[in-house]
């Protein structure tokens, strides 16, 4: 058997189209979306992944600010930068690109963010609300993996979904969005015992550990719908997954490539909040 590919380029183009669309009638009602994108100090990814973001911006046709800020930014300084954009008219989005400087703690700024303008759902209230299943922005990652699922088909009622990973970006809220869809959730993670055991279980298997094709054959079963949340690079510098494709892609139903999958989706759920966040922003 040889798995279908779950082409998360392809998606996320035909979801940026829609995404587009809104814009349009936004800005036709005189709001243009607007993206804040703040970046401290000179992580060489962070810097790549926000550049990426502007330029999605730009092509959708929303505002976007980048504030870049010195490795030696105090967390003072940072909260104040916030409060600024919190205030903004003209921002609907607030993104602190993470991982930040060791002298700022991630949680208080975090928790700077207003809610509603909290488009990264990392906010406890939008977590809190998503917890609970009620309106919430929804972290980015794990909602563009929601979207990969629906529009390849694939139906989680009753299935049973693996999570490999408990990051607060991704594994523990993609395992609860599973779980609001009426999947039966295993989270494993660095100390779980027989992991294979677990994971050849998986209806779904949710692979965000950050480790090199770390799932093998032998931990996926027949059929089985594998999700590579993985951006890692191998011996060669080559980017790679937390999958090793080509051994999995003869025993899964379904796999996401990397690159290609799930990064593209990641993005395109930003855009998708920030215009929801404009849209709240006139009802
Ligand atoms: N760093 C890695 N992924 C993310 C993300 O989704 N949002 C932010 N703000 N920082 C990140």
């Amino acid at each position: 058997m040889t798995a279908k590919i779950i082409n998360g380029k392809d998606i996320a183009a035909k979801k940026k189209i829609e995404i587009a669309q809104e814009v349009k009638q936004l800005k036709a009602k005189g709001v243009t979306p607007g993206l804040a994108v703040i970046l401290v100090g000179n992580n060489h990814a962070s810097r790549t992944y926000v550049t990426n973001k502007q330029k999605t911006c730009e092509e959708l046709g929303m505002y976007s600010i980048l504030i870049e800020m010195p490795e030696e930014t105090t967390e003072e300084e940072l909260l104040t930068k916030i409060k600024g954009l919190n205030g903004d008219t003209k921002i609907h989005g607030i993104l602190v690109q993470l991982p930040l400087p060791k002298q700022i703690d991630e949680k208080k700024v975090i928790e700077a963010i207003a809610p509603e303008k909290d488009v990264d759902g990392f906010h406890p209230i939008n977590i809190g609300r998503m917890l609970t299943g009620q309106n919430a922005f929804l972290p980015c990652t794990p909602y563009g993996i929601m979207v990969l699922l629906e529009e390849s088909g694939i139906s989680l009622s009753g299935k049973h979904a693996v999570v490999v990973g408990r990051s607060n970006i991704v594994g523990k809220p993609v395992g609860q969005l599973l779980l609001n869809h009426n999947a039966t959730v295993t989270y494993c993670h660095s100390k779980t015992k027989d992991l294979p055991f677990h994971t050849k279980q998986a209806d779904i298997l949710i692979a965000a550990v950050g480790i090199p094709n770390f799932i093998t054959a032998e931990h996926v079963k027949e059929g089985a719908v594998v999700i590579d949340v993985g951006i890692n690079r191998n011996e060669e510098g080559k980017l790679c997954g937390d999958v090793a494709f080509n051994e999995v892609s003869e025993i899964a139903g379904f796999i996401t490539p990397v690159p290609k999958g799930v990064g593209p989706m990641t993005i395109t759920m930003l855009m998708y909040n920030t215009v929801q966040s404009a849209k709240q922003s006139i009802e």
